[in-house]
């Protein structure tokens, strides 16, 4: 029996690692699968990588346009009628000047794409799960939300507020059947990271499928109990 047969999971940065190898993995496990990403072509490339006869359907958008959002969070609410599970994927990194030299634009930039995006996200979908009186929701933070680190403020900062937001999600839907965590990854072993550090040990850094197990066990039901937990997955990195 398939975990999450008869399930549908939404996936934002679904065309980015993190967000294939999550895809891959719930489709091992039976799930339908709402694909989100920027765009268009890099999103359709990762739907070709899955099974043919899958439920996977592909919604480009960009998770900075709430109206964009409002109409993409309807859209997959006519195609699948509900939701299970969002992964909420899509951010990234920067690094930079000390803060007493960054840019409004290198402030803003960091924080649009790791928190706004999500806020944006989780406000159009979380009435399809309050609708149905359960889900699941999973943000990906990062370990350097945990302590500061010089020449990364932006970036610390907005993945130190997805855990906060993390928090008072929870503690806002704890009732009405919605758990609400977050992951913390370490280095994650991807081509980019590769090429930036090519004199890294690799093999110390978490691999994706290991994210992805984390993922698939907060949004399992052997995960019911957990909800507003920041859970660190730095395999040996
Ligand atoms: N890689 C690491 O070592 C590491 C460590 C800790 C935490 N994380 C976090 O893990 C998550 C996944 O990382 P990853 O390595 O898989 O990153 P990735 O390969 O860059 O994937 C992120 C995806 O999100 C998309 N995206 C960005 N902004 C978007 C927007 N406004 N609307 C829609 N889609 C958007 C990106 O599209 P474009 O490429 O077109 O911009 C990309 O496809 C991120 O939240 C990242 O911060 C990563």
């Amino acid at each position: 029996m398939q975990a999450f047969a008869d399930k549908t999971v939404f996936i934002t940065g679904a065309a980015g690692n993190l967000g294939r190898a999550t895809a891959v993995a719930f489709a091992r496990e039976g799930a339908r699968l709402a694909l989100v990403d920027k765009d268009q072509q890099a999103l359709q490339a990762a739907r070709d990588t899955l099974p043919k006869d899958g439920q996977f359907e592909i919604f480009a958008t960009d998770l900075l346009d709430p109206t964009a959002v409002s109409a993409m969070v309807e859209a997959v609410r006519q195609r699948f009628q509900r939701l299970d599970v969002i992964a909420n994927i899509a951010g990234g990194f920067d690094m930079g000047p000390a803060v007493h030299e960054t840019t409004d634009a290198q402030w803003d930039f960091m924080m649009d794409l790791n928190l706004r995006s999500l806020f944006n996200c989780c406000r159009a979908v979380i009435p399809v799960l309050l609708e149905s009186g359960s889900g699941r929701i999973l943000n990906v933070s990062a370990r350097a939300a945990k302590h500061g680190v010089g020449h990364m403020a932006p970036y610390c900062a907005s993945k130190a507020a997805v855990i906060t937001l993390t928090e008072s999600l929870s503690e806002e839907l704890k009732h009405q059947g919605i758990t609400v965590n977050c992951i913390l990854p370490g280095t994650i072993d991807t081509p980019q990271n590769r090429a930036a550090m090519p004199d890294a040990n690799h093999a110390t850094w978490v691999p994706l499928d290991a994210i992805a197990d984390v993922i698939l066990f907060l949004s399992s039901a052997a995960a019911r109990g957990v909800t507003g937990a920041a859970i660190p997955v730095y395999g040996r990195s």
